[in-house]
């Protein structure tokens, strides 16, 4: 961990823009009498966004406006990395993660990549001052170790050579997506694909009758109906146990026999709006809906599903009748196809489908749903 302390040059003073005194004024309202110097972050994060980062001034400043001592609010200044206490690279300012999951998978050689695209001394600007970087400690993205974190996003399961194709493409001013940089990964789940909860039946909504509880404890239920029906005689038994007076029964136990989750009711199930052929004759690419390979795009389509405007209308009704008809229940809901729809038949993007098109999803380009 580096040594946190204001620079040693310091402009003369600092003022927030007329837009960001606004939106500084309406953010500490949000805070009730007397709790105002909570806003003392969102309120540092804004001035160092104004000015490329935080400065003496600044921090002097905030303290006047939220009626807090000058030293607590270098604290918090001092204690933060995702607060600069010197300039950064007008482009970007890389900060490597350096813990030990992120260094055991490689981190040493992003630094390498910082040293030599950028400066040989972290806190230095590059020559065109676009660049600079820092390693900071873990910023709690381990699962994508290893990761850098550049202003407010992070870009993960980092290679040397990934990173400085991201360095070429910022200096560039080419678009860059956060998140993975794995090609086929999605978010942060297995890397390899799923080893374990790997049963259908924990994902297909299947369980939500059983309420919360399903799954864990005495009460749990049953995986499947299945072998539901195998646990009713052994619930059954209990129960009447639990009825059975007992001159030593226990207030303890009337009150779990109370809190048996109630059966919720399942959605009917009701045909949404089909097609018989897509409108103009060309159907939309369903698989830029995150959840949706080519599989699933077929049943969808052998449905008379064929555009982001039809799965953008569906209710939860629609969904239960696809969801019968898919053989991964529950997955409309868990990956919120819906609400994907609604952006993408607007004509807008979602990070997902920025990545099918940029090539860099798998599963929308042949992996079995
Ligand atoms: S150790 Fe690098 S993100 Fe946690």
């Amino acid at each position: 961990m580096s040594v946190r302390r204001l620079h040693s040059e310091q402009p003369a003073s600092f003022e927030f823009s007329p837009e960001n005194m606004e939106w500084a004024k309406h953010t500490i309202g949000k805070y009730p009498d007397g709790r105002q110097a909570s806003a003392v972050i969102p309120l540092l994060m804004r001035a160092q966004e104004q000015e490329g980062w935080v400065t003496q001034p600044a921090i002097e400043y905030i303290a006047d406006m939220l009626s807090m001592p000058y030293i607590r609010v270098l604290e918090v200044a001092t204690f933060y990395t995702q607060f600069q206490l010197q300039p950064v690279g007008k482009k970007a300012h890389i900060q490597v993660c350096g813990t030990t999951p992120c260094q055991l998978r490689g981190a040493e050689d992003l630094i390498k990549v910082c040293k030599n695209k950028i400066s040989k001394q972290q806190f230095t600007l590059s020559e065109d001052g676009n660049f600079s970087w820092e390693e900071v400690e873990c910023a709690g993205a381990c699962v994508n170790a290893p990761m850098v974190q550049i202003f407010k996003d992070t870009y993960e399961d980092l290679t040397p050579e990934v990173l400085e194709d991201l360095i070429g493409k910022i200096e560039r001013g080419e678009e860059i997506l956060p998140g993975t940089q794995q090609p086929g990964r999605i978010h942060s789940a297995p890397a390899a694909g799923a080893v374990t909860l790997t049963d259908p039946s924990l994902f297909d909504g299947s369980m939500v009758k059983y309420g919360l509880g399903a799954g864990m404890g005495d009460d749990a239920a049953p995986a499947a109906e299945k072998s539901e029906e195998k646990a009713a005689p052994a619930k059954a038994e209990k129960k009447a146990k639990a009825e059975k007076p007992k001159a030593d029964a226990k207030p303890k136990a009337k009150a779990k026999a109370k809190s048996e989750p109630a059966p919720a009711v399942e959605a009917e199930e009701v045909a949404p709006a089909l097609l018989d052929a897509p409108s103009g004759g060309v159907a939309d690419d369903l698989k830029q809906i995150s959840g949706v390979g080519p599989v699933i795009e077929g049943k969808l389509n052998a449905m008379g599903v064929y555009h982001f405007a039809q799965v953008a209308e569906w209710t939860s009704e629609n969904c239960a009748f696809v969801d019968s008809k898919l053989s991964f229940k529950g997955r409309i809901q868990r990956e919120n196809w819906i609400e994907q729809a609604k952006v993408l038949a607007a004509g807008g993007e979602t990070d997902f489908s920025k990545r099918v098109e940029a090539g860099e999803v798998a599963s929308s380009k042949g992996e079995e749903d």
